[in-house]
């Protein structure tokens, strides 16, 4: 209906969104990689100018008050104007809103029936994750992951686990007093207790008095090789599925 409305208008350049499609968003990325990666980083992390990964600046703003920073830039920062017509503007915006919203907000291509076999199958997931109370208990549970997360993190977690580890999930390694050697991830630790959780997802409580050293691994427990053991299309309809994880059900 709205798009309908766009087309016979036929004014491209009206600032009003038409329903954002996966294409926008890719369109989008292309955009930002061009005109705005030099200062906002590859992946949004930030440099020159703030991280659009976590700042609130971007999920507090409306789509108004966003466009006209776009466009006109910010006076009196190093944020710029850009004479890019304002369809392209809304790509790259719509691209920017999806580096910080819930990915379960934003278009994701994929097929997520597809993504679904993969993670009950191939990709052995639920060995150590749960959706809605299904699967194991040593990875994060992920019944609502595509609300807590936005797609890029997911899209990391996934690929390149060991680039940042929940809390709770360092590997480490308790060689005890009475000789015994404790492995597994540190959920808990203060100055006198340790909760380390091994493989088969037991908790072990240690007193910090019976531990002779301790050794915190690098890495995340999680499989690092997943760029390997699946196809690019298995990548993707598997972050598709995940993205449209969500505990309050609206699909
Ligand atoms: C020359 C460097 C530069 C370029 C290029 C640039 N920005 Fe910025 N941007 C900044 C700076 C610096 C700020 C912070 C302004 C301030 O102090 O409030 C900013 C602020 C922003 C903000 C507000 C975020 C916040 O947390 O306040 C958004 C959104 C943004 N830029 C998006 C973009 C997009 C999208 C592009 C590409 C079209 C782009 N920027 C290009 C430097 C740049
Ligand atoms: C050997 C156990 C194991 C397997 C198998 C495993 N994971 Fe994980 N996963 C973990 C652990 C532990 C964490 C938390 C540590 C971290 O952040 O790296 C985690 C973290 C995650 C996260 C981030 C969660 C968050 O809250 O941000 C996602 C998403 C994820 N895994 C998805 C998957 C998918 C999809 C598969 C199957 C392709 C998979 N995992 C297979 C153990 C596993």
């Amino acid at each position: 209906m709205r798009i309908l409305l766009w087309l016979m208008v036929g004014a491209v350049a009206l600032a009003q969104r038409a329903p954002l499609k996966q294409e926008d968003v890719a369109a989008g990325r292309q955009l930002y990689m061009s005109s705005c990666a030099g200062c906002h980083g590859l992946s949004g992390e930030g440099g020159r100018g703030p991280n659009l990964m976590t700042g609130r600046a971007v999920s507090r703003s409306t789509d108004d008050v966003l466009f006209q920073a776009l466009k006109f830039g910010l006076a009196g920062t190093d944020m710029p104007p850009t004479n890019l017509p304002d369809e392209k503007l809304w790509q790259i915006m719509a691209y920017v809103r999806g580096l910080s919203a819930p990915a379960y907000e934003i278009p994701v291509e994929g097929d997520e029936k597809a993504g679904a076999a993969v993670y009950f199958g191939k990709g052995g997931c639920t060995k150590c994750h749960a959706i809605a109370g299904k699967g194991g208990v040593f990875g994060s549970d992920l019944t609502s992951i595509g609300h807590q997360r936005p797609l890029n993190l997911i899209r990391e977690a996934v690929l390149d686990p060991g680039r940042r580890i929940a809390p709770g999930y360092q590997r480490a390694t308790l060689h005890l007093k009475s000789g015994k050697t404790l492995e597994g991830v540190l959920r808990d630790y203060t100055t006198y207790n340790y909760t380390l959780q091994d493989g088969t997802g037991e908790l072990h409580f240690v007193k910090a008095v019976d531990v002779a050293d301790q050794r915190i691994l690098p890495g995340s427990p999680m499989p690092g090789n997943y760029r390997e053991t699946l196809t690019a299309a298995e990548r993707r309809d598997l972050i598709k599925f995940l993205s449209r994880q969500s505990a309050r059900g609206e699909q």
